[in-house]
């Protein structure tokens, strides 16, 4: 019987930033999931280590590019994932013109990927945009309170800046746009040196340092656990049909920092004493997502209470530590030791 049977392509997701924290948990379950994975990455925070586990994988491939730089990937492409972008204050800051551009420039890019493919698209957006807020908690409609000349500015205004761009893609029917605005993640594979309020506290209790607040340590924050996080962005990417507005992904739990320093210190068992530090220019004072609209759309809450998500934290670091890995010898350091940080465009 001459009946020509085509190939079944595999469905492929590119995960932009997905050798980094968020990324390379979502590039493994999205592999897990049956996906064709194609990871872009830098490699500015990101570390080769975070992927390991599917590298060799013949459903995985890794491309090493900044997203300014236009993509083309000779291959079709069904969904993308875009998390690329320093997540940390002093990363983000440590460039600030190459985060607006990665936020501005690079989500343009992989937005003209989608539209060429007819992909569907995810935008890694942030609390960030509602900046230090004056409404509480924050719900999606609230427009925000952001300094938009101040240090934090190349974020939370590329972030925002990347919204628009995404709803105007949506808008003019060029992209099936999808954005989550993710609170405060933690979770294993954080960078032990990036400077995020859980990674800081964990190293200092587990290296017996002083462990370090800003400001009062009355300030607040809501801490959701990784596996949570990346289970309300996957929902989100399948939702049909298209929610047509952005979507808070977050643990609405809200914890003092001082409470957070004192369960670290209590789960650690260390002595390390409290230093006080004055609090950063335009540092939130709170922070709690409204996650009704997540609720309602994706039938999503966070499910590991932040004891649980802490023990899984504190257990990965300690690892880190035994095995000799250098807490202190941060992403970036070890980027600039293996030249990658040349190769970065301009
Ligand atoms: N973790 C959180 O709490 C949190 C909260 C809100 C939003 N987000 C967003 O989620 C995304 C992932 O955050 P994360 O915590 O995994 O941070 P991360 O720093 O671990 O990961 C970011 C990844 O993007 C890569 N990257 C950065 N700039 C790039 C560029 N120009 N081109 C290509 N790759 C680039 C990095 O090398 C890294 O692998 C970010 O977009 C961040 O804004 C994270």
């Amino acid at each position: 019987m001459r009946q020509t049977r085509k190939a079944r392509r595999a469905k492929t997701v590119l995960v932009a930033g997905g050798a980094g924290f968020l990324g390379s948990h979502l590039c493994e379950t999205l592999f897990r999931n049956g996906w064709r994975v194609i990871c872009v990455d830098n490699f500015l925070t990101g570390r080769m280590d975070n992927i390991v586990s599917i590298m060799d994988q013949p459903r995985f491939r890794l491309i090493e590019q900044d997203i300014c730089r236009p993509l083309n990937l000779g291959e079709p492409v069904d969904r993308i994932f875009n998390l690329a972008c320093a997540a940390s204050p002093p990363r983000y800051q440590a460039d600030p013109i190459h985060t607006t551009r990665t936020c501005v420039i690079g989500t343009l890019n992989l937005l003209e990927l989608a539209a060429r493919n007819n992909a569907r698209f995810l935008q890694a957006s942030t609390s960030e945009v509602y900046g230090d807020p004056e409404e509480h908690p924050q719900r999606e409609d609230y427009v925000g309170h952001v300094n938009f000349t101040g240090p934090r500015a190349c974020y939370d205004e590329g972030k925002r800046t990347a919204e628009t761009l995404c709803f105007d893609y949506l808008r003019a029917a060029k992209a099936d746009i999808r954005v989550a605005r993710i609170f405060n993640t933690y979770g294993p594979r954080m960078d032990p040196a990036d400077g995020r309020i859980v990674s800081n506290l964990i190293m200092q209790a587990l290296e017996k340092r002083s462990m370090t607040i800003f400001g009062d340590g009355l300030q607040t924050r809501s801490f959701c656990y990784v596996s949570d996080l990346i289970d309300g962005m996957m929902r989100l990417m399948d939702l049909d049909p298209n929610p047509g507005k952005p979507v808070n992904l977050g643990n609405p739990g809200e914890f003092t920092i001082m409470r957070l320093a004192s369960m670290v210190r209590d789960m650690t068992g260390t002595k390390s004493d409290l230093k006080f530090l004055p609090l950063p220019q335009d540092d939130p004072r709170r922070r709690q997502p409204d996650i009704s609209r997540a609720k309602a759309l994706l039938g999503w809450t966070p499910k590991v209470p932040l004891r649980q998500g802490l023990m899984q934290t504190i257990g990965y670091f300690s690892n880190l530590e035994t095995s000799g890995i250098d807490g202190r010898m941060t992403a970036i350091a070890t980027n600039a030791r293996s030249g990658r940080l040349q190769n970065l465009p301009a």
